[in-house]
């Protein structure tokens, strides 16, 4: 394992303790404001705004993960439901995230179906209506089957232009993923993952996860599907816009898609330079599991982080 993951791991370990967890979510808002545009929905659709005043779109996602509740996963759906419908006049793409987890993946009915799948449906349906797209984001492996299986019916059911998911380079199996999903052209966000994940499943070193994360990219490309570039890393973004253009990929046929927060420049630049970029843009209360995630990726967030919470 290299040091970009024991360091990864080490963050994802000691954020899971509850003690800490106690002591962050007390002290830790000032800080997390940098990666989570505000708690509350208007905060959420006004920094949309300002993107797109930068020519960046915004992805909006209400955080929040596994619920094991009937009644907390209809009341997550019914904020999705809510933050699809204020969206609607305000002048930019309406892009929503969600997990399936947090809307009722876990739980089945007494009728037998997926309460994920319920929800999901209410959402998607809304959500084409007003002519707007959902990604259905990438949780831990253990959920990688059944997002996809649930994916793979929900595509048929609305279309490629409403429903996109994500594939992870980190994990062995996102290649062959990719491929099996091939006859449903789906629009694919690539990324490198974003999970503390046992080695029997994912690569250990950082350099075969952006190996892999490459041919994802180009093989996702070069089958004509459309492809959600989601990184920070700048050799990558550029090696994809090499492999476009040697291979008359149009710009229309990819998107870059970064973090709120996280490398403003490259967001404005990409932009500039006329490629479709879009920011993830989080909100909600529940902000925690999210903003681990932000500070395990990169060693000096968790300076930012202590310097913050002293300050706080
Ligand atoms: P990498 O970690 O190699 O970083 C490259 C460079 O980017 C760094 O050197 C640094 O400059 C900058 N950078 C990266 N992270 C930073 C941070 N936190 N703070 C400051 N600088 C940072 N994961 C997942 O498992 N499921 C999902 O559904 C999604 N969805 C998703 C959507 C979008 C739009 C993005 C951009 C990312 C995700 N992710 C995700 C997260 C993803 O898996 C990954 O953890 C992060 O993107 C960080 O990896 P990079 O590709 O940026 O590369």
């Amino acid at each position: 394992m290299d040091i970009n993951q024991v360091y990864r791991n080490t963050v994802l370990s000691v954020a899971n303790n509850k003690t800490v967890q106690d002591l962050v979510k007390q002290r830790a808002w000032s800080v997390a404001k940098r990666f989570v545009a505000g708690e509350e929905r208007q905060a959420a659709i006004q920094a949309v705004k300002e993107l797109e005043n930068m020519g960046v779109h915004g992805i909006l996602d209400l955080l929040g993960e596994f619920v094991d509740t009937e009644a907390k996963a209809n009341e997550f759906a019914e904020e999705i439901l809510q933050l699809l419908d204020a969206c609607e006049g305000q002048g930019f793409p309406i892009y929503v995230a969600i997990k399936l987890s947090s809307v009722g993946q876990s739980i089945t009915l007494a009728n037998g179906e997926n309460l994920g799948m319920v929800n999901a449906r209410r959402i998607l349906k809304r959500a084409q209506e007003l002519g707007g797209f959902v990604a259905l984001d990438m949780e831990d492996h253990p959920l990688v089957d059944i997002t996809l299986q649930q994916f793979r019916t929900l595509v048929n059911e609305f279309g490629n232009k409403t429903v996109g998911t994500v594939l992870q380079a980190y994990l062995y199996r996102s290649e062959q993923d990719r491929a099996s999903l091939d006859d449903l052209q789906p629009n694919l966000r690539i990324v490198k993952g974003a999970y503390l994940e046992p080695e029997s499943v994912a690569y250990p070193n950082k350099r075969d996860v952006d190996l892999q994360y490459r041919r994802l990219v180009y093989q996702h490309l070069k089958a004509g599907n459309y492809c959600c570039v989601a990184t920070h890393d700048e050799s990558i973004i550029e090696d994809v816009k090499r492999f476009v253009q040697m291979n008359n990929i149009p710009n229309s046929q990819f998107e870059f898609q970064l973090l709120y927060g996280i490398r403003r420049d490259v967001q404005t630049q990409l932009a500039k330079e006329g490629y479709t970029v879009r920011a993830y843009t989080p909100y909600g209360r529940d902000w925690y599991a999210y903003f681990s995630r932000r500070i395990a990726e990169r060693p000096s967030n968790v300076m930012f982080v202590l310097r913050g919470m002293m300050k706080g």
